[in-house]
């Protein structure tokens, strides 16, 4: 089985050291064919990135003939592009796809989710949400249960923020840190303003809910001219949440009470809560981090070779 990984930064390379240092049965015949980046197509395995032709990606699909893409590429909140493109090409030749890139799938579900249906070919995105910490595979584990309502913390990079100004930090030393610590985006701007979590928000809704939505359906509002002094005095908490039922779906920063499960989830923590008519769920563990994200792929790439699919896919 050849893969062929698009984006070699921080999380490509967690993910390849990955694949290299787990011994799975699973993984035995499975090689990385080739490795793109937008410097180009390198063709062999190795740490270094040394281009061997100056082509793109969807170029690159036709050099490698991979059977499974490996998206790690940074957002493209406007078009989704040139991921978008990939993903659909792929599909449609029957390659499989895992990405931890949330972009493309925050604005343009049903058509990918419709694409790899009608052709028979799989998409996996654990890592678009909460990283490595099972959200969208948790869902494969939970069948039959009627979804109400979720509910969480998806955005590491504001939650460590937050976390770092209760302690007396200021907002951009806080931010700082985030950022060196490989949780923020690229562009930090769309962690702060809640973009980031309203395209999980949006992504999940499209899982839990089955309801076709995109990101430009959702409100969202972010942490930019957080004031927390007042909340702290009352002995409260400010948390970047999201939430989602049958018919609402947006991320704002709420004060949260001692007595709610997440005042207490903290730092680079993400959590979700799931309510349902059989019972409540909740999950915690990191929303973010190279390592984390990468896992997210990696425990994708293991389920695609045990040859599981989402439920109703
Ligand atoms: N910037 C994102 C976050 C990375 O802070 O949650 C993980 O999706």
């Amino acid at each position: 089985m050849k893969l062929m990984l698009v984006g070699y930064g921080n999380v490509g390379k967690a993910f390849r050291k990955l694949l290299h240092e787990k011994k799975v049965k699973e993984l035995e015949n499975v090689k990385i064919a080739g490795i793109v980046t937008t410097r180009g197509l390198m063709l062999k395995d190795q740490e270094e990135f040394v281009p061997d032709k100056k082509i793109n990606a969807l170029e690159a699909l036709d050099e490698v003939q991979p059977d499974v893409v490996v998206d790690m590429a940074s957002a493209n909140y406007k078009t989704g592009e040139p991921s978008l493109s990939l993903y659909l090409s792929a599909l449609k030749r029957g390659i499989h796809v895992i990405t931890t890139n949330k972009a493309p799938l925050a604005l343009k579900y049903k058509e990918i989710i419709n694409t790899a249906i009608s052709h028979g070919s799989k998409i996996f995105f654990q890592a678009t949400v909460m990283s490595g910490t099972p959200s969208i595979n948790l869902y494969r584990i939970l069948p039959a249960m009627k979804v109400r309502k979720i509910r969480g913390i998806l955005n590491g990079t504001t939650n460590y923020i937050l976390t770092r100004m209760s302690q007396g930090l200021s907002f951009n030393e806080a931010l700082k840190e985030a950022q060196e610590l490989g949780y923020a985006e690229r562009d930090p701007t769309l962690d702060i303003n809640g973009f980031d979590a309203a395209g999980k928000i949006t992504i999940l809704s499209n899982v839990y809910f089955s309801r076709y939505i995109s990101i430009n359906d959702v409100k969202f509002e972010g942490i930019g001219n957080i004031e927390i002094g007042d909340a702290l005095k009352r002995g409260n908490k400010i948390k970047l949440i999201a939430y989602a039922d049958e018919k609402e779906t947006y991320v704002k920063p709420m004060e949260i009470t001692k007595e709610d499960f997440l005042y207490n989830v903290d730092g680079v923590n993400n959590a979700l809560e799931i309510e349902s008519d059989i019972q409540k769920i909740t999950i915690v563990g990191p929303g973010a981090g190279p390592l984390n994200a990468a896992y997210g792929a990696f425990s994708d790439l293991i389920l695609l070779l045990r040859g599981e699919n989402l439920p109703g896919l």
